[in-house]
């Protein structure tokens, strides 16, 4: 079998370059480890930049996101008792919108299918062969058969743990990893969010987010140590520890209820470089990791698929290849400013558990001058509701 481009990955990486692709007629085959039920039973981070939302738009599926999506116009910071909220709108002229991740990959799979466009599901073994030839292909199992798939691009959309970004030799690739001494104990209830904003909150027990997916929908999260189990942690303790971090005003406010969804995530900054190497390149979470704190994973995977697009279009529809050898730089300078932003607020708002007096005063005084600096304020904004591509 052949085709134009092979996608490795059904995440929403590979998924919105798929769609993208089949508005220009560029033919691809999704190669898709799982199956589309557990893709969609993952729970990950809920906040569009202004960028995603348009590439949803641009794919021909921003329907149910501009209905059903909420639009936020800041978020709120909170040290202790003292909150404070940064307008997003205000310092940039742009909002986010709050939309899960789950519905966007769930509408990129409804709308593949719609269009009855190919994807392999339990897909096994997949091994990408000749990346650096002009005869790339691409093989993988289903149901203990071998399959060949040549291809003239591959996109290796395979999430961290995929074997895209294993497939460029060590002598190419350079891979940055900054790994933090805590973790994310995040709970998803059936309850009204404490507030209509987010609210990022330092506290001297450790960080905590107040998110949510909508009016009945709260997402919870408190920072935890990386030796923590969810078993350590009841509902009732999650309660507890959420109020002892926010403002007192939010605590009196917070509807508690039973977790539907409880786990727990290291937090982790990492890079690989380069992100193409011959007829391969890497997209999404295959390429780069960043921690939660300011919701840039699915922003960040987004923008790169902007970047292949672009050049994968500019190539087959006008024969110009410059915009596809410029990929791996264009997208790593806005992956790098992503991870700067990520470390930078989960540094200023996280306990780490080494922190010095002296650590602790920086700390306060950074904050401080976000609290009281417009200039600050916008840089945290104009970061938040995305870099231009
Ligand atoms: N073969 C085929 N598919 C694979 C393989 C493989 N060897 N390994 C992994 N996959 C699939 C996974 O099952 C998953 O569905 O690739 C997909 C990768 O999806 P994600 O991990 O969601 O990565 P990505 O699409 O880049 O999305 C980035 O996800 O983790 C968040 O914060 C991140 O929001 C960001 C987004
Ligand atoms: C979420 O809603 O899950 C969420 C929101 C903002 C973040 C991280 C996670 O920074």
């Amino acid at each position: 079998m052949r085709t134009q481009v092979v996608i490795i990955g059904g995440g929403p990486s590979g998924l919105l370059l798929g769609q993208l692709l089949h508005t220009q007629g560029i033919e691809a085959v999704v190669l898709e480890r799982k199956t589309r039920d557990y893709v969609l039973g993952r729970i990950r981070a809920g906040i569009l930049e202004r960028g995603t939302v348009s590439l949803m738009h641009k794919a021909g599926v921003g329907a149910r996101l501009e209905a059903e999506g909420f639009v936020h116009d800041g978020t709120i910071l909170s040290y202790g008792d003292d909150d404070f909220t940064i307008n997003f709108k205000e310092h940039t002229g742009t909002s986010v919108v709050v939309y899960g991740q789950t519905e966007v990959t769930r509408d990129l799979y409804d709308a593949r299918e719609a269009a009855g466009l190919p994807t392999v599901f339990n897909a096994q073994e997949v091994q990408i062969h000749g990346a650096d030839s002009d005869s790339a292909h691409v093989t993988y199992e289903v149901d203990g058969q071998t399959h060949r798939m040549d291809c003239d691009f591959i996109a290796g959309c395979d999430g961290f743990h995929g074997i895209s970004r294993q497939t460029i030799p060590l002598t190419v690739r350079k891979e940055y990893e900054k790994v933090y001494p805590f973790g994310w104990l995040g709970i998803l209830s059936e309850t009204p969010p404490v507030n209509d904003e987010l609210i990022y909150a330092a506290s001297e027990r450790g960080f905590a987010l107040c998110s949510m997916r909508n009016k009945n929908l709260s997402r919870y999260y408190i920072q935890c140590a990386l030796t923590d189990t969810v078993e350590d942690w009841s509902d009732a303790a999650f309660w507890e520890e959420l109020k002892r971090r926010i403002p007192k005003a939010h605590a009196d406010k917070l509807v508690t209820g039973p977790s539907i969804e409880k786990s727990i995530a290291p937090l982790r900054s990492f890079v690989t470089e380069p992100m193409r190497w011959g007829r391969l390149f890497l997209c999404g979470d295959a390429a780069h990791i960043v921690p939660p704190t300011g919701a840039k994973g699915l922003n960040t995977a987004a923008s790169d698929i902007h970047y292949l697009f672009e050049g994968l279009k500019a190539h087959y529809l006008e024969g110009d290849s410059a915009a596809l050898d410029a990929y791996s730089e264009k997208a790593l300078a806005r992956v790098w400013k992503a991870e700067r932003f990520s470390w930078w607020m989960t540094s200023l708002l996280h306990r780490f558990p080494d922190m010095s007096p002296a650590d602790l005063r920086l700390q306060q005084a950074d904050l401080d001058y976000l609290f009281a600096s417009e200039a600050a304020q916008t840089s945290l904004a104009e970061n938040y509701v995305g870099l231009p591509y």
